[in-house]
């Protein structure tokens, strides 16, 4: 059976009769709305690891003013439930005043690679990414933590806050899972209307286009984007926020594709702010 632990005393000890009875310790973030790209997550860990947490809290401080936070989808009872059926042993559902009580001032900031793509779009966001991520590796202590490459710079930014700060534990990336016409998951699809859910396709195709670009060897970041934002902008509710070719570990913007490239895009569609990457090279 899944345990549902709301508090941290709670999920301390849990996690600590795990690993005195020698099993390793797997963590997935989550702020829930759990859908096939989180239970990816949970089933890697679960086949990796001993015990399995999964945290389910919706994190006000990389929310800014005038986002979805009132908005988010929340459903703790079935999210336990599919946590708990792809493997999980403990989900972690804190109050905001359980990780955030009253006087609560620190923050983790990560310099450099939060400026630009979503960081540039979302003043703040990622250093309330940094500072819950942080506070749930203390919490559960995990040996190893799972990402979705679908937040591909949050990733990035994770990896390089726990070698900089020395912290004990693996990070895993694992890939993007899709709808089958390509939409990759998010949460954030429920807010889509019929005809919203059909031109949300535009994200993948255009990540498409920049693959089959570069597989003829176009290796121009303005040829490129150029064509994704043809693509974008043929759909009639679409709203450009970003399209940007980043080196793929330092986030520095290129001309050029000569390494690695991070290829993202972040496009409202209606109202709903969508965001997808593909890797190239
Ligand atoms: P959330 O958006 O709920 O995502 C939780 C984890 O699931 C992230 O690592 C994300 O990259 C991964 N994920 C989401 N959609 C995915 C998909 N389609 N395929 C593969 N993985 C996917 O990301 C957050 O929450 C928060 O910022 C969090 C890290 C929990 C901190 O609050």
């Amino acid at each position: 059976m899944t345990y549902v632990a709301r508090d941290i005393v709670e999920t301390r000890r849990a996690v600590a009769e795990a690993r005195t009875a020698g099993k390793t310790v797997g963590l997935v973030p989550t702020m829930g709305a759990l859908h096939e790209g989180h239970l990816s997550l949970v089933r890697a860990s679960a086949a990796d690891c001993g015990y399995t947490v999964v945290s389910v809290f919706v994190n006000p401080t990389q929310f800014g003013p005038g986002e979805d936070l009132e908005r988010y989808p929340r459903g703790l009872e079935n999210d336990a439930k599919l946590a708990g059926d792809a493997g999980a042993e403990l989900i972690f559902a804190p109050t905001t005043d359980t990780m955030y009580p009253a006087g609560y001032a620190t923050y983790v900031e990560v310099e450099r690679l939060t400026d630009g793509l979503c960081g540039a779009r979302r003043p703040g966001h990622f250093r309330g990414v940094t500072t819950v991520v942080t506070k749930l590796f203390n919490i559960c202590k995990p040996d190893a933590a799972y990402f979705g490459q679908k937040d591909a710079q949050q990733a990035v930014i994770i990896k390089r806050m726990v070698r900089d700060l020395d912290l004990d534990i693996e990070i895993r990336v694992l890939p993007t899972v899709r709808e089958p016409d390509g939409l990759a998951m998010s949460s954030r699809n429920e807010y889509l209307s019929a005809e919203e859910r059909l031109q949300a396709t535009c994200l993948y195709r255009a990540l498409q286009r920049a693959e089959e670009l570069y597989a003829e060897r176009v290796r121009s970041v303005g040829r490129i984007i150029a064509e994704m934002t043809a693509i974008v902008e043929a759909e009639r509710d679409t709203r450009i926020d970003y399209i940007s070719a980043v080196d793929a570990e330092e986030l520095s913007p290129i001309e050029e594709i000569t390494a690695p490239a991070l290829v993202a895009l972040a496009v409202f569609v209606g109202e709903t702010r969508l965001i997808d990457n593909v890797v190239l090279g």
